[in-house]
């Protein structure tokens, strides 16, 4: 066997026995496995460290006194790899004990050689699949997280994220509002070994520095009117966690001298308080602000803008990836109206605004159109679109074109109406006639009719 058959794999053999280091190693090695041997368990622990086996044989009776208590210790501490446990005849309870204890299988010694190539190669085969089906997931769960876009930049976008997400860095999100920056700042934290830790949101710019002060590091009973009593601050909550400073760019600059000293100590003092306290948390930050002018300008410190933006990310505006339009409406409109489907007017309707609000726009008029769908209908028109958007107006808009109208969009009324006004013509004004002709019902010619203020 050659090593990169899937069924052989680099496997740790823990025994005191010379003899079976020599026989049970040199019967792997001749199947084609990388074989690395200790001989007690401060070794076995060692080499584990060292080597990053992807399997573990254990005999169980370590060395001192071989005491199997010693061996089953050690199960535990091998985690992430399958461990097969070697026992003597009739030790049923010790191998169900090292089971519960986390191992994936046990042989009796002696050792049926037969047996024990089947049982390596099967553990090696089934945690291969195991990791394969975690990393995938993990990759759904980026996906999930709502990262939707498939052009180049929401690729890029991803992908940086899932290099960055598990590492301590500090992120700085840049772009427009409404692009996902929080979003960003979620998916970073769910990628990272914190993601069972909180996750704290500090809305920068929602308050003056005073509160801020007091909203961040918290306060001492007493400190101002109304401090009823002692208030733990948002970087205490985020501790272990993730803190994301939203709009730090309108963060005043009294605060950014306590926030730059919380980033390069850990340390705060609450409003109020004498005594220093710590705290660990992962810090993501995001603006929409040119920060970079802001500190050649004074009026953001360098010194913190260095310290935040350790990695920068940005979020690019919907403008520059129009063509991911659709495929966020559709996904949009799913999530609260699963039956309903875009007309063709209407996907070319989405695509051809502009959207100075971003995605933030683009889900809120979508979701308010999906929620005005009448019981029986399943489709979202432009009209229901225009309606959710606020844009609709008493006089139908083919007549008033207003400014804001996509040029597609008007293109295609002016086309229907000149369609509709043939067919209405050809059949002498009889709307039956004319639906029929146009492949459309009558109350749809009628609705048409309306709407380009032909009736
Ligand atoms: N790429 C995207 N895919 C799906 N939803 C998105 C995307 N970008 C933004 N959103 C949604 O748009 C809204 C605004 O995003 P948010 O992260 O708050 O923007 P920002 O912080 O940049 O202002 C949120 O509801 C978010 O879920
Ligand atoms: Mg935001």
């Amino acid at each position: 066997m050659t090593p990169s058959n899937p069924e052989t794999g680099r496997v740790l053999l823990v025994d005191d026995e010379a003899a079976f280091q020599r026989l049970g190693g040199g019967f792997l090695r001749s199947l084609g496995h990388e074989v690395d041997i200790a001989g007690d368990g401060e070794a076995a622990l060692a080499r584990f460290a060292a080597q990053r086996p992807e399997l573990v044989l254990l005999d169980l009776a370590m060395p001192p006194h071989m005491d199997p208590e010693r061996g089953l210790e050690l199960i535990p501490r091998l985690a992430g790899v399958p461990v097969i446990v070697l026992t003597g005849h009739g030790e049923h309870e010790l191998a169900l004990r090292a089971a519960e204890l986390g191992a994936w299988d046990f042989i009796t010694k002696p050792i049926d050689p037969d047996l024990l190539r089947f049982v390596v190669a099967r553990a090696l085969r089934k945690s291969r699949l195991e990791a394969e089906l975690l990393r995938l997931r993990a990759e759904q769960g980026a996906d999930d997280l709502g990262l939707v876009g498939q052009t180049p930049p929401m690729q890029q976008l991803r992908a940086m994220v899932r290099r960055v997400a598990p590492t301590r860095v500090s992120v700085l999100v840049l772009g427009p509002t409404g692009t996902g920056k929080e979003l960003v700042a979620r998916a970073l934290h769910e990628g990272s070994p914190r993601r069972d830790g909180p996750f704290v949101v500090v809305h920068c710019g929602a308050l003056s520095a005073e509160l801020l002060e007091s909203e961040l590091f918290g306060h001492m009973k007493g400190s101002f009117t109304g401090a009823y009593r002692d208030q733990p601050g948002l970087v205490e909550a985020a501790h272990g966690g993730t803190l994301f400073l939203d709009e730090v760019g309108e963060m005043p600059p009294a605060m950014q001298v306590k926030l730059l000293r919380f980033l390069q100590e850990g340390t705060f003092v609450p409003v109020g308080g004498r005594v220093q306290k710590t705290a660990e948390a992962r810090v993501v930050a995001a603006t929409h602000r040119d920060l970079e002018a802001m500190v050649r300008d004074g009026a953001f410190r360098e010194d913190l803008y260095y310290r935040l933006k350790g990695v920068v990310l940005r979020t690019p505006a919907l403008a520059e990836r129009m063509a991911d339009v659709p495929l966020l409406a559709a996904r949009f409109l799913q999530r609260g109206a699963p039956q309903a489907r875009f007309s063709a007017g209407a996907l070319a309707w989405v695509t051809a605004r502009d959207w100075p609000g971003n995605v933030r726009e683009l889900k809120a008029i979508v979701e308010s159109a999906g929620a005005l769908l009448l019981p029986e209908q399943h489709e979202v028109d432009t009209e229901l679109l225009r309606l959710a958007a606020g844009d609709s107006s008493e006089a139908p808009r083919s007549i008033e074109p207003a400014a804001s109208t996509g040029v597609l969009d008007a293109a295609l009324n002016e086309l229907e109406r000149r369609l509709i006004q043939d067919a209405m013509s050809a059949a002498g004004g009889n709307q039956s006639e004319a639906a029929r002709q146009l492949g459309v019902s009558r109350v749809g010619l009628i609705k048409k009719l309306t709407r380009l203020g032909l009736r």
